[in-house]
């Protein structure tokens, strides 16, 4: 196995591996302290049915099976189906998953390491991929902060909730997404966590709040909350801190939540297909569940 670095402020390679076959002990390591270093790890021309994907997964963590999902691989839940493809009248996948900045799961109280996606349909236009994705160095982000707001915000944490992103897709992108129910929204109860977590691989503090998620600094005034998210949601998106990931048929690319945001860019048609399968890894191996 390979690891090339990318030439950006996140984003690696990795070369000369099967995803189908098992992962080596040896290979996890590296791979684990890779997505701490780089954020991001791409995979080209892997070919794996969906219990391989789910597989190769599990290794880094538990399974989220997501609340609110109607899509996934039949039999195995946690194999989740993004996509913009019609059949006979009906969705075959979420059309609409994370197209705006965010970071997944930062509203559970177990938050999630990585995400792990395979391509399998990318929608291409004139020769260049369109539906990528791209994401935003969080140990960077919090490294050139002002010195003055870091040591305002140090200790202080960032209430999280599920349905603001959920919301701010029905109401700015005509997402045709239902409204929560309540049962829904009983599972998914707003949750804290630290505005600067330490980053359980690089040992580094990273910024840890989204504007996907993140509703209110809770030590501060609603008024002054309100001022410090908005400046820190302009900060972190910031096109120094960026990389894109351009998709390619057969691509598994995974990413480290604690480290970065991410934002899937749709600028792609209904007539334009795009098939992805997802698993959620949760962080349950560095914060256990109290
Ligand atoms: C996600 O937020 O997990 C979806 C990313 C993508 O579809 O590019």
């Amino acid at each position: 196995m390979k690891i090339v670095e990318k030439d950006s402020s996140l984003g690696a390679q990795v070369l000369d591996i099967n995803l189908a076959e098992p992962l080596t002990e040896e290979n996890y390591k590296s791979l684990e302290q890779a997505l701490g270093r780089y954020g991001v790890l791409s995979y080209p021309n892997q070919h794996l049915t969906a219990k391989q994907l789910r597989d190769f997964s599990v290794k880094f963590g538990k399974l989220e099976v997501n609340v609110a999902n109607m899509y996934y691989e039949p039999g195995l839940p946690e194999v989740m189906i993004l996509s913009n493809i019609v059949e006979n009248g009906k969705p075959i996948g979420l059309s609409d998953a994370g197209q705006d900045w965010h970071t997944d799961m930062s509203y559970s109280n177990t938050i999630a390491f990585t995400n792990v996606l395979y391509g399998i349909t990318i929608p291409m236009r004139n020769g260049k991929s369109l539906g990528n994705t791209e994401f935003s160095n969080m140990h960077a982000a919090y490294e050139e902060l002002p010195r003055e707001l870091k040591k305002e915000l140090d200790g202080m944490t960032v209430t999280h909730d599920f349905n603001k992103f959920w919301e701010m897709m029905r109401r700015e992108r005509g997402s045709t997404r239902p409204p929560l129910t309540e049962e829904q929204r009983k599972k998914k109860p707003p949750v804290s966590h630290p505005v600067f977590l330490t980053h359980p691989i690089t040992g580094k503090k990273v910024l840890y709040a989204n504007p996907g998620y993140s509703v209110r600094i809770n030590e501060l005034s609603e008024a002054r909350s309100a001022e410090v998210l908005d400046f820190l949601f302009k900060h972190q998106i910031q096109e120094k801190f960026r990389y894109r990931h351009e998709w390619q048929q057969g691509d598994v690319l995974m990413w480290d939540n604690m480290g970065t945001i991410h934002n899937a860019v749709s600028d792609y048609r209904p007539d334009e297909p795009r098939f992805i399968k997802r698993c959620q890894v949760m962080a349950d191996k560095y914060f256990p569940a109290a």
